[in-house]
């Protein structure tokens, strides 16, 4: 396989819905609590999100201010991608097609030092689309970046590189919807790990895999823990 091995781990509602406020719901504390359980004990060279789920998890938001960055010219007119020295092996990708995480670090800095993420290399997947000057930013905070695609990131590309380049054999898919979905699109979902809350989401909602295509799953394993269902499925 010309890719890393993807699981795409999630809390899930009743109706299958992975995003919204029944996340943060007293039913959804225990499921909460599993799936980062769950998190810290898969083996895996780490995980990748969205966007906007690093945005909401990592960096608070921020966007980078590059008025104080010059732009970043490679040779020819090409884009090409920067790697550091100090590669860790346990990273955290994020697809952030216009490059618009502000970073603090080139680490991830969980608030409460969850060792499932604290400490992960970052590394930005980027478009043809991403400021210049938003490569020099990168490259001065020492994080690492591949560009895959010219406005969508293509998957395929992307995970080629990552296990070409990077060398990662094994990550953990943790949304949203929308990254989830490209994956899925991509038939590039290995394993499903669904943690279950027993709490039905709203109807803004978002569900596992934003524009999905049919495809088929084997359900491996099944438990129940404290009310709440964990499901393994591999792809057929
Ligand atoms: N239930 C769970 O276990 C769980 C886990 C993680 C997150 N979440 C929830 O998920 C929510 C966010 O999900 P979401 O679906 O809105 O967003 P998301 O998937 O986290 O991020 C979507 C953004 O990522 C970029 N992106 C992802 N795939 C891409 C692709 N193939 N090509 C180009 N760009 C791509 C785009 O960025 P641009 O917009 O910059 O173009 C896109 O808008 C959060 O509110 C969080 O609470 C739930």
């Amino acid at each position: 396989m010309d890719r890393p091995y993807i699981i795409c781990h999630m809390v899930t509602s009743l109706d299958g819905k992975v995003t919204g406020d029944f996340l943060f719901s007293p039913e959804c504390e225990k499921a909460t609590e599993i799936y980062y359980d769950i998190n810290r004990n898969t083996k895996a060279d780490g995980f990748i999100c969205g966007r906007v789920t690093m945005q909401g998890s990592f960096t608070d938001g921020r966007y980078p201010d590059l008025s104080a960055y010059e732009p970043r010219k490679h040779g020819c007119g090409l884009r090409m991608d920067f790697m550091t020295d100090d590669m860790t092996g346990f990273y955290a990708v994020a697809f952030d097609p216009k490059g618009r995480l502000g970073w603090k670090s080139n680490r991830i800095i969980d608030p409460d030092g969850d060792p499932g993420y604290d400490g992960a290399q970052i590394i930005e997947v980027l478009t043809e689309q991403a400021d210049e000057r938003y490569l020099t930013y990168l490259e001065e905070m020492e994080i690492p970046y591949i560009f895959a695609g010219e406005s969508e990131i293509d998957v395929d590309f992307a995970l080629s590189k990552l296990k070409n380049i990077i060398g990662i054999r094994t990550l953990l898919l943790e949304g949203g919807s929308i990254i989830n979905g490209s994956f899925q699109r991509a038939d590039a979902i290995d394993e499903l790990s669904l943690v279950t809350a027993p709490v039905v989401a709203g109807k803004e909602d978002k569900p596992l895999f934003m524009n999905s295509n049919v495809s088929n799953f084997e359900l491996i394993k099944s438990e129940t823990k404290d009310g709440v269902l964990i499901l393994n499925y591999k792809r057929k």
